[in-house]
């Protein structure tokens, strides 16, 4: 550890320092103690970011947002996604849970997550577009007429329909309501079970062979479909993240399994019942043609997405992509599982004019790095290359296709560092500076376990932290200085229960993020529902949506969710006077399935339901009132 004294001596002189402000790390390195006096500093106040009144704290039923604003959902799970050839509306919605696996197929999938507004030519760009959504997972017992009792063939055709990815088109009116357009010849649904391709240099390789595909090259569906990313030729990537615990893994799991932590149980999901695929016994290496980043062109409905394994395999949270000097491409990407690791990709050719149809193996050749936070202040990327570093064969990296299936046990011979659940990744490419939200880590320091380290300073980390570094030499570098943006809570003790945040906006478990085009830094909360039911963070109420300002550092509460819920898929439309986002599990029951035969007990949002109603994850328009900037 260094020295306290030196260490706040030097983060408070940085703080007056233009280039590096907001450095927090270690000693007295504290968000309720730092960001107060960082104002001062500023000679010259920037214009200010935030101009809205914050909300507070929460345990309504409701989405709240400022004063002057107003939030609308607009597509909840099970709303018909406006299929072609279909009447607008069908097929309908059954609130009893009851729509068939068809049905769900043309509907919007459960546990909205990421998401994405694409602008569509020949329209005001930011009156009309097209909506993408990621389908994180599902709650059975709210999937189903009888909830998860009993799996039948039906109901995991059901329960893989209502994971993936949707692609809707939306369209604001004259007064600024938003509503899905229906049909649409762009509306679309990806599921656990649409064709999809893997490319890159673990494609045809033998980890990735199956009975049921001998090329190892043509997979069926995602599913965990966490965050998301955005290229520059227009395509969106989904990720995919807690893949594992749809499998039923093998009573002794060898040394890849264990790693990957393949289990028998899995995590509830029967799948394997009615669909030998999952049963991992039986076809070991289907696992391993999950976990990877996929790309979807939403232009095109009968497009075949691809997995891309350039970019490695792993809980993949999110791919946050931005554009080097040279025109490469950047992928940055958070690991969400205690002690995992954050990867960038750097493509080995620059991007094109053409949008997809020249892009289209852009993101098949590049180099994969993972990050390593020393406790100086300065970081490294580490190739992951078969034959570097002691990646060989005599390692079990025999090539780099072999090598980017196992990307965790790569990490681990290189000695990365081994975070806190990274989850979203934003930036800035103006000042090569990113931003990473680490949820917390409960196992931190246990017996057994990593200890603290200098960029995870916190033991038993129930609060999270965001995490910052500027890329020494521009995003393509292998340099990096990072500091702590904010370490939530109270930074002198993990609890928000012992004493609050100075500043005002106290939040825990920090996931999504996203910096808009002004520069707020959109910070949205992810507290579990059995960490609330536990009591922990109880003065905190509701997840919420936090908006920042990277430069003065000053936070506010800018939306507060619905009971159970946790904030999600943040994005603006171009003009940003439409924020759109997720919310997901609304009346989550902490640690089960939630009860069909008394399903609004936590939750009825998005609105009153009639009894055998269900509550519903949807995503929400906001906007202003006199038609503003969301946030100015
Ligand atoms: Fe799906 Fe890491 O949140
Ligand atoms: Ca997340
Ligand atoms: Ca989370
Ligand atoms: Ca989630």
């Amino acid at each position: 550890m260094e020295d306290s004294n030196a260490s706040a001596n030097a983060d408070i002189h940085a703080l007056c320092d233009p280039a590096r402000r907001v450095v927090l790390r270690g000693g007295l390195a504290a968000a309720s103690a730092l960001l107060a006096p960082l104002a001062a500093c500023v000679s010259t106040p920037p214009t200010r970011l935030l101009g809205f009144t914050g909300v507070a704290v929460s345990r309504a039923d409701a989405v709240l947002v400022p004063p002057g604003y107003v939030a609308e959902p607009i597509y909840a799970w099970g709303d018909a996604i406006g299929a072609p050839g279909l009447a607008p509306g069908l097929p309908a919605f059954r609130a009893d849970g009851g729509n068939s696996a068809a049905e769900q197929a043309l509907q919007a999938g459960m546990h909205h997550d990421g998401m994405h507004f694409f602008a569509l030519e020949g329209a005001p760009p930011s009156e009309r577009g097209l909506l993408v959504v990621n389908h994180e997972y599902t709650d059975e017992g709210l999937l189903h007429t009888d909830g998860a009792a009993a799996w039948s063939a039906e109901k995991v055709a059901k329960s893989q329909a209502a994971h993936g990815v949707s692609v809707v088109e939306v369209q604001r009116d004259a007064e600024g309501r938003w509503a899905v357009l229906r049909p649409s010849r762009y509306a679309r649904r990806i599921t656990a079970t649409t064709p999809m391709r893997l490319q890159g240099p673990s494609a045809g390789h033998a980890l990735v062979r199956t009975a049921l595909d001998p090329s190892g090259t043509q997979i069926r569906g995602t599913f965990n479909n966490c965050a998301h990313g955005v290229t520059p030729w227009g395509t969106y990537l989904t990720c995919e993240e807690n893949f594992v615990g749809y499998f039923h893994g093998p009573a002794e799991p060898d040394a890849h399994a264990r790693r990957w932590g393949l289990r028998p149980q899995g995590n509830g999901y029967r799948w394997h019942e009615h669909d030998e695929r999952f049963d991992a016994t039986r076809h070991p290496n289907e696992f391993n043609r999950h976990g990877w980043v996929v790309e979807i062109d939403p232009f095109d409905p009968a497009s075949t997405p691809i997995k891309r394994t350039a970019l490695g395999r792993a809980a993949h949270e999110g791919a946050f992509v931005m554009q080097a000097i040279d025109g490469r491409a950047v992928v940055y990407m958070g690991e969400d599982a205690r002690f995992e690791y954050i990867y960038k990709f750097v493509s080995r050719d620059a991007v094109r004019p053409g949008g997809f149809a020249a892009n289209r193996e852009l993101l098949d050749h590049g180099t994969l790095y993972v990050a390593r936070f020393d406790a100086d202040g300065s970081g490294q990327w580490l190739a992951l290359t078969a034959g570097q570093g002691g990646l060989d064969a005599a390692a079990g990296f025999a090539s780099q296709g072999e090598l980017l299936v196992k990307s965790r046990q790569a990490s681990d011979r290189l000695g990365a560092t081994k975070m806190d659940r990274p989850e979203w990744i934003a930036g800035d490419a103006s000042t090569a500076t990113l931003y990473c939200s680490l949820t917390g880590n409960s196992s931190r320091g246990q017996a057994g376990q990593p200890g603290v380290d200098a960029a995870n300073p916190r033991a038993d980390n129930s609060m999270g932290h965001v995490i910052r570094w500027t890329e020494s030499g521009g995003l393509a570098g292998t340099r990096f200085a990072w500091s702590h943006f904010v370490l939530a809570g109270d930074p002198a003790n993990e609890r928000a229960e012992a004493r609050g945040n100075a500043n005002g906006a106290e939040f825990a478990s920090p996931d999504g993020l996203w910096l808009d085009p002004r520069g707020v830094l959109w910070i949205q909360t992810d507290v579990s529902p059995s960490a609330m039911h536990r009591g922990e963070h109880a003065r905190l109420g509701n997840n919420m949506l936090v908006a920042a300002d990277p430069r003065s550092g000053e936070l506010r509460r800018f939306l507060t969710g619905p009971v159970g819920c946790e904030i999600t898929g943040v994005v603006t439309t171009p003009d940003m006077k439409t924020l759109f986002v997720n919310i997901q599990h609304p009346g989550e029951n902490p640690g089960q399935r939630n009860d069909p035969a008394n399903p609004t007990r936590h939750s009825s949002w998005p609105q009153g339901l009639a009894p055998g109603g269900r509550p519903r994850s949807a995503t929400v328009a906001i906007r202003r009132l006199d038609r503003g900037v969301i946030g100015s």
